[in-house]
């Protein structure tokens, strides 16, 4: 099956899964203090889920990320893994999570056959992690590290860090030692204005090249030619397997090369992160119509828009979204 494509000749082959937008953790970038989380009845089943990614890796997609709110706050997660794993036709399944939970899951999730995961990881600090998460606890996360590199390995493991001026951007130097220590790739994060969570975006925002610059004063850092086939450059240090990554959406606009979908936990298909543009699939879903479910996406895909419509100026978000519901 040839990737699907959309109306700009941009190959997609990438799904972003979403299955819960419920968190144990309130990160001040993602959530509200007091959230509204949706009625569990409007939330894909697990089954549902399989079959969004059925009829995505029929179309052509290859390459699917379990994500959320926390998708392990859904227990039965490495059973959907394994039947998602075992899809002719994907090359790759990740998952993203805030690690609180995977001292339990790293190994079922393992056997599931889960390629890599990626882990959230904003501060060393137990107090400033608390104030950037509110509710997390960070001795369980670094636990949750440990029981996912034991799971595995090193280079399967990614952490990601949204950078917050003078929350946690001068710890990025001892977050990249954490990653060179512990032989595991780290990706920082510009933040994004999404959501309204009574968080000041404006002023908490600190650029990629801000944090080259700092980093550059503590390690000699080389840039890398890889590509991951996602939106990052990629930076590497003499020495060490351990690859630095920026996640850039404001400076480096790289709409040009994206290859995703979005699906949220209740089945609504994203085609861009910052659209406001939405295909409901819930109803050919739940009426178990899989010729107009394929329809809906091969549509959706074609109308993908060219770029995301973020604005930093003014200093508050023109999509109100929250990430947990789009997936982060
Ligand atoms: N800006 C950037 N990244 C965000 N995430 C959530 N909200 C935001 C935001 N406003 C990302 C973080 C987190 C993951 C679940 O989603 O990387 O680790
Ligand atoms: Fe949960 Fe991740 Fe959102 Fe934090 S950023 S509240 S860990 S979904």
């Amino acid at each position: 099956m040839s990737a699907l494509q959309d109306n700009f000749g941009r190959k997609i082959n990438y799904l972003r899964l979403s299955v819960t937008d419920r968190c144990d953790f309130r990160c001040t970038y993602c959530m509200a203090e007091k959230m509204q989380f949706l009625p569990r009845n409007e939330i894909l089943s697990l089954e549902e889920c399989l079959r969004v990614a059925q009829t995505f890796v029929a179309l052509g997609i290859n390459k699917i990320r379990l994500t959320g709110g926390e998708p392990l706050v859904r227990k039965d997660l490495p059973w959907l893994a394994a039947r998602i794993r075992e899809l002719a036709g994907l090359r790759e399944l990740v998952l993203t999570t805030n690690g609180s939970r995977l001292v339990q899951f790293a190994q079922p999730l393992a056997q599931a056959g889960i390629d890599r995961i990626n882990i959230s990881l904003d501060s060393l600090n137990p107090e400033i992690f608390q104030r950037i998460t509110r509710t997390g606890d960070l001795h369980k996360v670094r636990a949750g590290i440990d029981a996912a590199i034991a799971a595995l390995g090193s280079a399967q493991i990614k952490l990601n860090t949204v950078m917050l001026r003078d929350i946690n951007h001068h710890e990025l130097p001892d977050l990249v030692s954490f990653a060179l220590a512990h032989q595991v790739n780290i990706s920082f994060i510009e933040q994004m204005p999404l959501g309204e969570s009574g968080h000041d975006y404006h002023g908490s925002y600190y650029s990629s090249a801000d944090a080259l610059t700092l980093l550059k004063q503590h390690y000699e850092l080389i840039p890398s030619v890889e590509n991951s086939g996602g939106p990052a450059r990629y930076w590497r240090i003499v020495g060490h397997n351990t690859r630095i990554g920026f996640i850039s959406p404001h400076s480096q606009n790289f709409c040009a090369n994206c290859n995703r979908m979005r699906v949220t936990a209740r089945g609504e298909l994203f085609p861009c992160l910052g659209n406001e543009g939405m295909v409901d699939l819930l109803p050919a879903l739940r009426t178990h119509n899989p010729a107009a479910l394929q329809q809906l996406i091969t549509q959706a895909v074609g109308d993908k828009p060219l770029g995301h419509e973020f604005d930093l100026t003014q200093g508050k978000p023109r999509i109100v979204r929250f990430m947990s519901r789009t997936g982060g």
